[in-house]
């Protein structure tokens, strides 16, 4: 639906002027347009496109590679629940249907007020700690139903500040100091050591 906003098409400026290629800010625009919506929008990647000067096709190729790029409305809250092996073997699949009993929608939907969304999800890498699910990526291992009913309370209460809303990439703005560029020369054209390894080796006799 929505472009990059004003703000972000500076940010978006900001983050193509470190690449010398301006396709290589595809995937850090596209986290972007995630954190500005929730999701990317095909506006925002009709956008991307005329920014990075590549076609919308290439950006939505790039977009769909990555599961963690969600093309479609996505809850402030995205609890995926593994029912991958060892989580089904300890409850997983009766995790999943609590989380959809509780929240009302089914896997793969969203809730009618936009708060949660809920994915049946392969394993999520924390097999010893089964049954697990995660809220915008934040591991909750061996949760019982009565803990997940707990949180989604305090979710809804405002008092788990420590989730954020689901595309939030961190709490600081990266920033790369000059001196630590990469440099803007495409690599085919480098002449030598890269700007970076000629700074690094600066800095190194330097102590
Ligand atoms: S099977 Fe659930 S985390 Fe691996």
């Amino acid at each position: 639906m929505s472009r990059l906003s004003h703000q972000n098409v500076e940010l978006a400026q900001e983050i193509i002027s470190r690449y010398p290629i301006k396709k290589s800010a595809l995937i850090p625009l596209l986290h972007l347009a995630q954190e500005q919506d929730g999701y990317v929008a095909d506006d925002a990647m009709a956008h991307i496109a005329e920014l990075c000067d590549v076609t919308p096709a290439e950006v939505v190729g790039t977009c769909s590679f990555y599961e963690m790029f969600k093309r479609h409305p996505t809850g402030t809250y995205l609890v995926n629940v593994c029912t991958n092996i060892s989580c089904m073997l300890l409850g997983g699949e009766e995790l999943l249907r609590h989380v959809e009993d509780t929240l009302g929608v089914r896997h793969g939907g969203t809730t009618d007020d936009g708060a949660f969304t809920v994915e049946d999800y392969e394993c999520i890498a924390a097999c010893t700690e089964a049954p697990c699910l995660q809220v915008n990526y934040r591991y909750f291992p061996r949760i019982t139903h009565d803990e997940f009913d707990e949180l989604v309370a305090d979710l809804r209460a405002g008092k788990r500040t420590d989730i954020p809303p689901h595309g939030t990439l961190g709490r600081v703005r990266q920033h790369i100091p000059a001196a630590k560029l990469a440099g803007v020369v495409p690599p085919d054209q480098v002449d030598g050591a890269p700007v970076w390894l000629a700074n690094s080796e600066g800095e190194a006799a330097n102590g």
